[in-house]
């Protein structure tokens, strides 16, 4: 294998990155607080998907696995995003409905320098079948055709194959006003979460952690340490 010089990688930060301390939050609960993270990545040319998102999800045994996903949707129940329910992550919430979100923003541009984690953990219910259907058709009809050809997870014997299920759904669906019905094999998972954690990457790799958590029944916080927020979140700054 090629040497790679991977130990020798370091790219300077080209603008200044803005120390984030407990002071600087924007909101007292976490929703708030990633709202404002997300609407600024978004609006930044050089992050191409901010609402990609990987999500790690774990068998019942807890052998973990991680994918990269679209969030579709955010507001205080949760964070959602759509799959095929017969994928292995899907098997794997319902074996084990837990799991970790990241999101990771960075760019370094002339105009723009954003080094951001945001972790997000909690627990995973399904989205209504209404919710599922009204967002299903909201997509273009290339991707509703797309989540009905295939079987996600599941093994097919070549490219050949798939472009033939393909094309006998384009024949049947393209060019007329059928509507393509949302197969029930496919819709939303909620993330709800207990955790979040914003990460700013700082020069001087003295990174600041900020973290969000529902504290644990009966809990009494150290307020040296851990501060009251809204709507039931406790917040703190952990090491880098
Ligand atoms: C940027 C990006 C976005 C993706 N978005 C989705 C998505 O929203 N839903 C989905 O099921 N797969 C999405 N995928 C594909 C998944 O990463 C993964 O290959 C697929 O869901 C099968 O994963 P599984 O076998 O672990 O269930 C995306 C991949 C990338 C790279």
């Amino acid at each position: 294998m090629a040497n790679l010089d991977i130990a020798g990688m370091r790219k300077p930060y080209k603008g200044k990155q803005e120390v984030f301390d407990v002071g600087d939050l924007v909101a007292k609960e976490p929703f708030g607080q990633f709202t404002a993270w997300f609407e600024e990545a978004k609006n930044t040319d050089g992050i191409m998907e901010a609402n990609a998102m990987a999500i790690a999800t774990a068998t019942k045994d807890g052998k973990p696995s991680v994918r990269m996903v679209l969030m579709k949707g955010i507001d205080k129940k949760g964070i959602v995003f759509y799959t095929n329910y017969g994928s292995r992550k899907a098997q794997e919430l319902e074996e084990n409905p837990f799991a970790s979100l990241l999101f990771y923003l960075s760019t370094n541009s002339e105009t723009s320098t954003i080094s951001r984690q945001i972790r997000i953990e909690g627990r995973v219910e399904r989205v209504s079948e209404a919710e599922s259907t009204q967002y299903f058709h909201s997509r273009p009809r290339t991707s509703q055709m797309g989540a009905v050809v295939s079987q996600q997870s599941t093994l097919i014997k070549n490219r050949e194959e798939l472009d033939k299920r393909n094309q006998e759904l384009l024949d049947k669906y393209e060019g007329n006003d059928i509507p393509i019905p949302k197969p029930d094999y496919w819709g939303g998972f909620r993330v709800v979460p207990n955790r979040f954690e914003f990460w700013q990457g700082q020069t001087n790799r003295l990174h600041d952690r900020i973290v969000f958590r529902k504290p644990e029944e009966g809990e009494k916080v150290d307020p040296n340490f851990t501060h009251t927020g809204e709507e039931g979140w406790v917040y703190e700054r952990l090491m880098p």
